[in-house]
């Protein structure tokens, strides 16, 4: 029980992760009774009192979850002080709200330091919070950090070895929150417990796995942040290249975080390099235009808030992804993503191999390839299409579909995904964590792209209008193979 006792310290406690998600994910758990000692202090630049932060605590909950109830004895677990992230002197008055609270709650020295804000902030608090003795601690000390880790290999690596004078690889908890969605961890769990699959699930069974993630929304108020990302560093380096890892890695020989990072790490590095001459063999950008989407008109990705009129980020990505391993040689995996498309969902498609011969093949009818269909959101669930004899008196096949639908959890699963990893960062459970050597090779993966990108700027964006499934180029990726992107609706 003490492994759950901790003081959470939460820089950025003023800012929009911590009141959407963060407070309403401590809520649960704490009504869950899985926070049984705990304190948090929020940092922020702004000066408030410990008050008015109690009650945007309050606030935050209210607005995240209807009918919550005891907020204010759950706020008053919380207090506030007012930072200077560069100050040695504040962070001193920090270590003493620190330690005061450890002994007034019985914490353990247990701390967790968490980083909801800017990352150039991350590498300078961390070593502030080791010099001025934050991190000297009787108990344990983890840091959990948000994404963008790092702009490309390089930055990466500058902020890590500044995280790393302060804390070791295994103290470092770094955030994809798509690993902590529940139909993400699932992909372990249907792949490697169940007898069917597993025989199936390499190049001599499966022709192509197809992972998209779609999303209404625009760019919204985060212009100044999408503008040096795009889509590529946003969804790609990190969510889709982690679900393929998922997806394409090896039994781990146990299901502990070594032995399933080390899996996936073996992933990344099957993954064949995309040189920067054929970029445009493997990999789509597009970037929204002007559209309508259930029926509201939305602007250009151009006209949006800070955003440059001549833009040359993109807002769509669609790859094949190559891993040269024994069990994936010439399997491509289509990875898709974008904003202000047609439908938020996010799914994972496996089409098997075409049956060696068809014998219901007549030309009225075709057989449909077998798909496992992996509903990751918002709908929760499993599909697999299999063919089955139509009814009456014929020898024909029909499509039939078998469903699983993972019931008890609300439609969009981020804030659950958030109240996960804190549990298990609390807990010091690191398996859903991304580790350093994912977070390299992902880079190094990503940056030939964004690399060749630079070097020639898109000459036709807008390519896609709001509302649709994309430019037509990443239809035309999969045609070229001799496939197509199964529909996700
Ligand atoms: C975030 C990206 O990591 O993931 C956002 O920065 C994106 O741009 C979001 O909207 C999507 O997450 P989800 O959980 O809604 O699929």
């Amino acid at each position: 029980h003490n492994q759950q006792s901790a003081l959470i310290m939460i820089f950025g406690a003023t800012g929009d992760l911590a009141n959407r998600k963060l407070f309403p994910s401590l809520y649960r758990l704490y009504k869950k009774g899985r926070l049984s000692q705990f304190a948090v202090v929020g940092v922020g630049r702004r000066t408030l009192t410990n008050e008015q932060f109690q009650q945007n605590v309050v606030n935050s909950v209210a607005e995240a979850i209807p009918n919550s109830s005891d907020l204010e004895t759950f706020a008053s677990y919380f207090c506030y002080h007012s930072h200077d992230v560069t100050d040695s002197s504040s962070y001193l008055t920090l270590k003493n709200i620190a330690d005061d609270l450890d002994e007034k709650h019985n914490l353990g020295g247990n701390r967790v330091f968490y980083l909801a804000m800017a990352p150039e902030f991350f590498g300078p608090i961390a070593i502030h919070l080791k010099e001025d003795g934050l991190t000297d601690v009787t108990g344990f000390k983890r840091l959990i950090i948000e994404k963008p880790f790092g702009h490309d290999l390089k930055s990466a690596q500058e902020l890590n070895n500044q995280i790393r004078t302060a804390f070791s690889e295994d103290e470092v908890y770094r955030i994809d929150h798509y690993l902590g969605k529940a139909m993400v961890q699932n992909i372990e769990t249907i792949r490697f417990s169940n007898a069917i699959f597993e025989n199936l699930w390499n190049n001599r069974y499966i022709s192509n796995i197809q992972v998209t993630s779609s999303e209404i929304l625009g760019v919204e108020e985060r212009g100044r942040y999408y503008e040096t990302s795009g889509a590529l560093r946003d969804m790609v380096q990190n969510h889709m290249l982690q679900m393929v890892a998922l997806l394409a890695m090896e039994p781990p020989i146990r299901l502990t975080p070594d032995e399933i990072r080390s899996e996936k790490v073996k992933v990344f590095r099957a993954m064949r390099p995309v040189e920067i001459d054929e970029v445009n063999e493997y990999f789509v950008r597009g970037q929204y235009g002007k559209g309508s989407i259930e029926d509201i008109e939305v602007p250009e990705y151009r006209s949006e808030q800070m955003v440059d009129p001549n833009s040359n980020t993109e807002t769509f990505v669609a790859g094949k992804v190559m891993i040269d391993s024994f069990r994936w040689a010439g399997v491509p995996f289509y990875i898709r993503t974008g904003k202000r498309l047609e439908t938020k969902s996010t799914k994972i498609v496996v089409q098997f191999k075409d049956i060696p011969m068809n014998l219901y093949d007549r030309p009225d009818q075709e057989i449909t390839p077998n798909l496992l269909v992996i509903h990751i959101q918002p709908e929760e669930g499993i599909t697999l299409h299999l063919n089955a004899k139509k009814a009456g008196q014929n020898m024909e096949a029909t499509p039939i579909k078998l469903s699983y639908a993972n019931t008890g959890i609300a439609s969009i699963n981020t804030p659950e995904a958030y109240e996960k990893l804190i549990d298990d960062s609390i807990k010091g459970d690191a398996t859903n964590f991304t580790h350093w050597d994912e977070v390299a090779l992902s880079w190094s993966y990503v940056d030939k792209i964004s690399q060749a990108w630079e070097k020639t700027p898109a000459t036709n964006y807008p390519n896609y209008a709001s509302g649709t499934m994309g430019p037509k180029e990443a239809d035309e990726l999969l045609e070229k193979d001799g496939f197509f992107w199964w529909p996700i609706n």
